[in-house]
């Protein structure tokens, strides 16, 4: 069904207490502040943003792996905000996450057969059918059977993900959170990788949440994108829609530090501060993106811009984004 919505959040928050912080009880890290999301079944929801901004906290938090600060999150219309560790179990099974550097999310003194054979452990499969499910689930990832008996130093770095997959895979999931899946891959490999999720997705009827830092490669595998600035999504259109018509002044910043090919268009590249400098300015009562804005005024330093929508699907959290586009 294409409208299904399989995910959502509203007015999710997920804050942290600082490390080292002791004293300061009101000091939090708003890591998710305030976030209202929905994530239809079948599609790729992209979430953008730089280092820091939150994405893995949002990702996490939906799939219930921490414990939400404020808000809800309902999966399939049922409420999973706060169910207890017994039913957590079970969404385990139907929420999975692939990590950025499949090395460190892998045992090392596991081979690829063992690797895979604990879901099917957990998920309750019987032990006379893991050898027949392993090979299918190898073959659906572009591995060999022959590759169960290779610890994962074995493998390069795009081999390695492609077990990460696989791992994910084997306990049947409905929705996993791809979080930076292909950031610590070579260019080259990069492209393989989304393929193979692509084609995943089209034979297994997955969802996906699929985070990066920048747009380019989110722009090929999201069916929409969510653009993620200190804790709040910004912006929120389809895909295409984003790149056609950006109306944040940030998702602007973004595309305009996408690497282009044309030496004419690189003369426009805007530098960015860093995301540190602005974190660190005390306007958090307003816009968080104010510090960084060209287009500010005197609004956006007392009020949050809520996300409005501008234009059809297209959504905005810019108190001056109607000027300035
Ligand atoms: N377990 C934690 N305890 C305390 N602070 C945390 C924790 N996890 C994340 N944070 C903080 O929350 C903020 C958001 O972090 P998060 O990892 O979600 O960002 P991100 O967008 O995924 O960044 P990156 O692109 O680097 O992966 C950061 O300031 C981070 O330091
Ligand atoms: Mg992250």
């Amino acid at each position: 069904m294409e409208n299904e919505i399989l995910i959502l959040a509203q007015g999710l928050k997920k804050y942290f207490q600082p490390r080292g912080f002791f004293g300061l009880k009101n000091n939090f890290i708003k890591a998710v502040d305030d976030i209202s999301l929905e994530i239809y079944k079948g599609e790729t929801f992209g979430l953008v943003g730089e280092s820091g901004c939150g994405k893995s906290t949002l990702g996490r938090t939906l799939i219930r792996m921490y414990e939400p600060t404020g808000g809800s999150i309902f999966y399939k219309g049922e409420d999973i905000t706060h169910i207890k560790a017994s039913q957590l179990k079970m969404l385990e099974n139907r929420f999975q996450i692939i990590f950025q550097d499949p090395y460190m999310a892998l045992d090392p003194f596991w081979n690829v057969g063992e690797i895979l054979e604990e879901p099917l452990r957990r998920i309750g499969m019987d032990s006379g059918q893991w050898s027949n499910k392993i090979k299918d689930i190898l073959e659906k990832v572009g591995l060999g059977s022959d590759d169960v008996h290779k610890f994962p130093y074995e493998f390069s770095g795009g081999q390695r993900q492609r077990i990460g997959i696989a791992r994910a895979l084997a306990v049947n999931p409905e929705f996993i959170m791809c979080d930076e899946p292909i950031a610590a891959l070579d260019v080259s490999i990069q492209a393989q990788v989304v393929n193979l999720l692509q084609d995943l997705q089209e034979e297994l009827g997955l969802t996906y949440l699929f985070t990066a830092h920048d747009l380019s490669m989110v722009r090929y595998i999201s069916t929409r994108i969510g653009v993620m600035y200190l804790g709040r999504i910004v912006e929120k259109a389809k895909s295409r829609e984003l790149f056609k018509n950006p109306l944040h002044p940030y998702t602007k910043l973004l595309l305009s530090s996408i690497p282009l090919p044309d030496p004419k268009n690189a003369v426009k590249k805007r530098k960015f501060k860093s995301v540190q400098e602005a974190a660190l300015t005390d306007v958090m009562r307003g816009c968080n993106f104010a510090p960084r804005c060209e287009y500010k005024t005197e609004l956006c330093l007392c009020e949050v811009p809520i996300l409005r929508e501008l234009e059809a699907g297209h959504f905005v959290a810019c108190h001056n984004a109607k000027e300035i586009n």
